[in-house]
């Protein structure tokens, strides 16, 4: 027969604050800190901690919200939760949380479901000083800001900081202590402690944890969401070896015979004869993008920029090379430099080779490209003059 242990310790987590400071537009403990909610990660950190019945107050109306949290977070031990719903005031929901605390629970702790990111040490800390016969435990942090005592601008006295703590939750008590406080209390406290020690007794601190910040204002939020946002990770360890660049070659043949004027290496040349393909038919661009790929190892020109592509229809060179680009940044590579080499008779590159290097670089984000140009001394089908041929080699290094 298996003996499921009976829990000595509640834990109620006070989440029926409307969240005025924040103005999320609706209760503060179900706004979402990534895909789960402020109550959810505080939930988590309580069902880490030490085994207890586990209390959530709710805000009115919104029980089933807080359930569906609860039990998700209490994974196999959904008998341990309970939700009932809160009151107008903080202290109001505190009441409503102790009247469902199981009678054999003999440690009560009240935490505020605003503080997110409490890690489970600090439950177990508090457990144990009471557990070690304390009556009454708060987390506190050391104050680090030097502190003014103001009285309309001007600083009455400064403050011993040493004798300063900033209070936390969860606070700790024992549970016959901690009801008779709340049933004779008879005015707001500003927590649980104070309204204990204004019963009579001696309240403790144990260390709290800075991740226990509370979820005030839209800037505490903010830090939330980045502190359990999922961390990157780096590109590489450190003991690995750099990857070695890589070169890659390609080639690109156009005939003369297309429509309109002509384009090569980026640049438009009124006047002389179009090539013909099912884009601008420039040779050098798609000899360079040809050179790019093969030497990030991601396929050809067809791959990416076949006949099915219609937007790359009558593209230039700059559309061809900035997506080039874009996919060596995705794969993880940045160009190194680019050489080419046109054969052709017409056009002269030499009055505009520098304004050919210079479109052809600015399309690759800035990387060297150097363009060259021959003849070939009246040979093959460049030298008939009935195309263009371009050739050309790339080196690209990790990212
Ligand atoms: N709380 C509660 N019932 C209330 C008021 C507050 O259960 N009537 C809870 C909050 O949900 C929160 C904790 O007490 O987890 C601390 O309160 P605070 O940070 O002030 O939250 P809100 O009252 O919701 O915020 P605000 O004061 O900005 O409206
Ligand atoms: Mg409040």
């Amino acid at each position: 027969m298996t003996i499921v242990p009976v829990p000595r310790v509640a834990v109620i987590v006070v989440a029926a604050g409307s969240g005025t400071r924040l103005g999320g537009g609706g209760p503060k403990a179900l706004v979402g800190l990534d895909a789960h909610t402020i109550l959810r990660h505080a939930l988590r950190g309580v069902f880490a901690g030490p085994l207890a019945q586990v209390v959530v107050v709710a805000p009115a109306g919104r029980e089933g919200d807080a359930l569906t949290d609860a039990l998700e977070a209490a994974g196999g031990r959904r008998d341990l939760v309970t939700v009932v719903a809160g009151g107008v005031s903080r202290q109001d929901s505190v009441a409503a949380g102790l009247n469902a605390v199981w009678p054999d629970v003999e440690i009560v702790l009240v935490h505020d479901a605003a503080r997110a990111l409490t890690p489970p040490e600090v439950f177990e800390r508090v457990v144990a000083a009471i557990a070690g016969g304390e009556d009454a435990v708060l987390p506190v942090l050391p104050v680090v800001d030097t502190i003014k005592r103001v009285r309309s601008r001007t600083v009455v006295t400064g403050v011993d900081r040493d004798e300063l703590a900033a209070a936390q939750t969860p606070q700790g008590f024992r549970r016959d202590i901690l009801e008779t406080a709340y049933r004779v209390a008879d005015r707001e406290y500003t927590d649980d402690a104070a309204l204990v020690q204004a019963a009579g007794h001696e309240v403790f601190t144990v260390a709290g944890d800075a991740r226990s910040f509370k979820i005030t204002t839209p800037a505490d939020l903010e830090r939330a969401r980045a502190t359990v946002a999922p961390i990157r990770p780096v590109a590489a360890p450190l003991d690995t070896p750099p990857v070695p660049p890589r070169v890659g070659v390609g080639t690109d043949v156009h005939a003369f015979g297309g429509d309109g004027t002509l384009w090569l290496a980026g640049l438009e040349w009124p006047g002389e004869p179009a090539l013909h393909g099912h884009s601008d038919g420039d040779a050098v661009a798609h000899a360079i993008v040809d050179a790019l790929l093969a030497a990030a190892g991601l396929g050809d020109i067809g791959t990416h920029f076949g006949v099915d592509r219609p937007e790359f229809a009558g593209a230039h060179a700059d559309a061809f090379l900035r997506r080039t680009a874009e996919l060596l940044g995705e794969a993880g590579w940045r160009v190194g430099n680019v050489s080419v080499q046109v054969q052709a008779n017409r056009p002269r590159f030499a009055a505009r080779r520098a304004e050919a290097e210079a479109v052809l670089s600015a399309a690759l984000g800035g990387a060297p490209v150097s363009v060259s140009a021959t003849t070939t001394d009246g040979l093959g089908f460049t030298g008939a003059g009935e195309g263009v041929a371009a050739f050309a080699v790339a080196l690209v290094t990790a990212s």
